[in-house]
């Protein structure tokens, strides 16, 4: 059957997010991006969106307990699968989202890690142009990047559920990849 529980892994600009909409769409499953909701609610100006506004402009990592808080609220009240998109960024929200994903009896069943190179990236992110794809702040995403969420390719590695689909190439190939994974 299908994978139904997935996670997208890899830096910013690698196309998380446009196979991610593409596959949810036609699987029927639940896009749960953790930058999408965060700006949604900056967008909104509530109080969670206010104390992240900062810390997204600089490309830092929000609070782990606030983003926390969203992911929670969204996977407890889904019905179907769902593939997460930004989450985790690092091995404490790993550990959170493992503990939830126990207690909510859906475990994750693949964990897909995008591999590019990093002046492709920039190049993407500087063409796409959000308020936050700036180079300084690409590169500084990036060191982030590096720094706090490579070390969940050990983690999920030595659970057997990472699996790697190259990042660059036409958008179409790399979803015939994401699909021979996911079937
Ligand atoms: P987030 O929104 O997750 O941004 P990101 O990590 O920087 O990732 P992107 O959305 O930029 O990249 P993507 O891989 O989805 O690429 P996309 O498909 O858009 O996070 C933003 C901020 O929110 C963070 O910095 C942080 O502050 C906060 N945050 C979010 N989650 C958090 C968490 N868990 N904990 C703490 N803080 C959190 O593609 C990029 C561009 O490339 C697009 O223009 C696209 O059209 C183009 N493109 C895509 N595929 C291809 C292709 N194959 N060929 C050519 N162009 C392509």
């Amino acid at each position: 059957m299908k994978k139904q529980r997935i996670l997208f892994l890899g830096p910013p600009g690698a196309g998380k997010g446009t196979q991610a909409s593409m596959i949810c769409e036609s699987d029927d499953i639940c896009h749960l991006s953790t930058g999408d909701l965060l700006r949604a609610e900056v967008a909104s100006g509530t109080s969670l969106g206010k104390q992240a506004s900062l810390v997204m402009s600089k490309g830092e990592l929000v609070g782990d307990s606030l983003v926390l808080s969203i992911v929670e609220k969204k996977l407890s009240n889904i019905s179907k699968g769902w593939l997460l998109d930004g989450y985790p960024r690092n091995i404490n929200q790993a550990k959170a989202l493992g503990e939830l994903l126990h207690k909510l009896k859906q475990p994750i069943q693949v964990v897909v890690l995008f591999e590019i190179d990093d002046d492709l990236l920039v190049q993407r992110l500087l063409g796409r142009g959000r308020s936050d794809d700036n180079e300084e702040v690409i590169r500084h995403r990036l060191r982030i990047y590096k720094e706090k969420t490579t070390p969940l390719i050990d983690y999920y590695s030595k659970d057997g559920l990472l699996k790697f689909v190259k990042g660059d190439g036409e958008v179409s190939e790399i979803s015939k990849c994401i699909e021979e994974i996911l079937s």
